[in-house]
């Protein structure tokens, strides 16, 4: 076969700043995908992209060679009308889990093709793996029979979806190339594209816990992947909310299900229930379904309902107790005062270190292990008051996850006002 480009001339052409061309661009993620291009040589190209960047036409060139280099679902089989979410991550961020059986309780299908954590980000599926029986591997099959007869599913996207992401992905991961707006708006939107939802609903987080450490980089991102889905035929919209503190009070996996039922039971922390609505409302009208109340059905136990029937579903036992950590350490407030800051990055990287993360893919998580925060930004507190607690099956853990905590917590004189949780709204 003759190559139609040569990949150095490509990544000497992004490193000169130089616009690439539709073809070009097709032809560097299918010769990716085939393995004609090297790894080292889609690093090079990744460094360019985040050093140089590229323009809106390149981003949706790229985002549709990577949904070209797999499969496609189709969802229009469905009698439902289909609707999804996807965060960009962060600490303590269990949002989906109400969130799925919530907008299902209303009679809408919510695919939700989710990842495992990396890093000090959690993952979907790493968190409903505490739940016993519970099987993030489901067939196409069976996935639409769930989605007709319960409305939502939470499984592992199949290996057939935008697999040159799968691939880029990983590099990023070992290059130092993750952080580019092009790169990150396309990686996650050819996923989704190619998952076939009707509707999407984008949570772009800012702040220390987050991709982009600022509310204008999030914005940036957001639109761009708003007007990716958009020019995709998928109805698009986002929110951009806060990152730098902890999201709720859980952080790690087995304690982050129990707030997710709390939340589902009517209860729950104000900041988890108010961005859990506010997605819900979204996610119902993108779907067609407008002039309710999303908080009705936290209340009135529909919500909980489609859950047991989606954890159920997908062999999970939604009665069964969740996995404790064998060892727990309180900490204290250490003057009197109001919770001014408790950094998202430090909490993240503590419960990361407890064992509640992975440091590579094929790594295990412990379930039990996090920590729950006792206190929120804005609360009082007086000196030897009880702030949060640390979990974790080997004592170990303990003296490398108070070393990221050094300095993550101020409590101050004055009350400061907490920051809202959603910062903005687009589309
Ligand atoms: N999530 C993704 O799927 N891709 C990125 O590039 C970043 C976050």
């Amino acid at each position: 076969m003759v190559e139609a480009f040569d990949a150095v001339d490509i990544i000497i052409a992004k490193r000169d700043k130089h616009e690439l061309s539709t073809e070009q661009i097709n032809w560097l993620i299918d010769a990716y995908t085939r393995g004609f291009v090297a790894d080292e040589q889609m690093s090079a190209f990744a460094m360019a992209v985040v050093l140089n960047g590229m323009n809106r036409r390149e981003i949706r060139d790229f985002t549709l060679a990577m949904i070209a280099s797999g499969e496609r679902m189709n969802f229009s089989s469905l009698s439902k009308a289909t609707t999804d979410k996807h965060s960009t991550g962060g600490v303590g961020d269990k949002i989906t889990l109400p969130l799925a059986p919530l907008v299902a309780s209303y009679g809408v299908a919510v695919p939700q093709l989710s990842g495992r954590g990396l890093g000090h980000t959690g993952g979907t599926l790493d968190k409903l793996e505490s739940i016993k029986g519970w099987q993030a591997n489901i067939s196409n099959e069976r996935m639409f029979e769930i989605l007709e007869e319960v409305g939502a599913v939470v499984c592992a996207a199949g290996s057939g979806l935008a697999p040159a992401d799968k691939k880029l992905y990983a590099l990023r991961d070992a290059t130092g190339t993750v952080e580019a707006q092009p790169l990150i708006a396309s990686s996650i939107m050819s996923k989704k594209i190619a998952e076939g939802t009707g509707a999407l609903v984008l949570d772009v987080k800012y702040g220390t816990g987050a991709f982009m450490k600022t509310k204008e980089r999030a914005t940036e991102l957001a639109n761009i992947m708003v007007d990716l889905g958009t020019d995709a035929g998928v109805k698009t919209a986002a929110f951009i909310t806060n990152m730098n503190t902890p999201l709720g009070l859980a952080i790690g996996n087995a304690n982050e299900v129990r707030e997710s039922v709390e939340v589902l039971a009517g209860g729950g922390p104000a900041d988890v229930v108010e961005l859990t609505v506010a997605l819900a409302r979204k996610m119902l009208a993108l779907a067609g379904v407008e002039g309710v109340d999303p908080a009705e059905n936290l209340q009135n136990g529909k919500a909980m309902d489609s859950w047991r029937q989606m954890i159920t579903a997908q062999s999970g036992d939604p009665d069964a107790s969740l996995p404790v950590a064998k060892h727990s350490n309180t900490y204290y407030a250490e003057a009197d005062g109001y919770i001014s800051r408790q950094d998202a990055l430090s909490f993240g990287y503590a419960a990361w270190r407890l064992g509640a993360g992975r440091a590579r893919q094929q790594d295990p998580v412990i379930h039990a292990a996090g920590i729950d925060l006792l206190v929120k930004p804005g609360d009082k507190v007086t000196k030897g008051q009880a702030i949060y607690v640390m979990h974790a099956e080997d004592e170990a853990k303990f003296a490398r996850a108070e070393e990221s905590l050094i300095g993550a917590l101020d409590i101050s004189a004055e009350w400061v006002e907490p920051e809202p949780i959603i910062a903005a709204e687009i589309g």
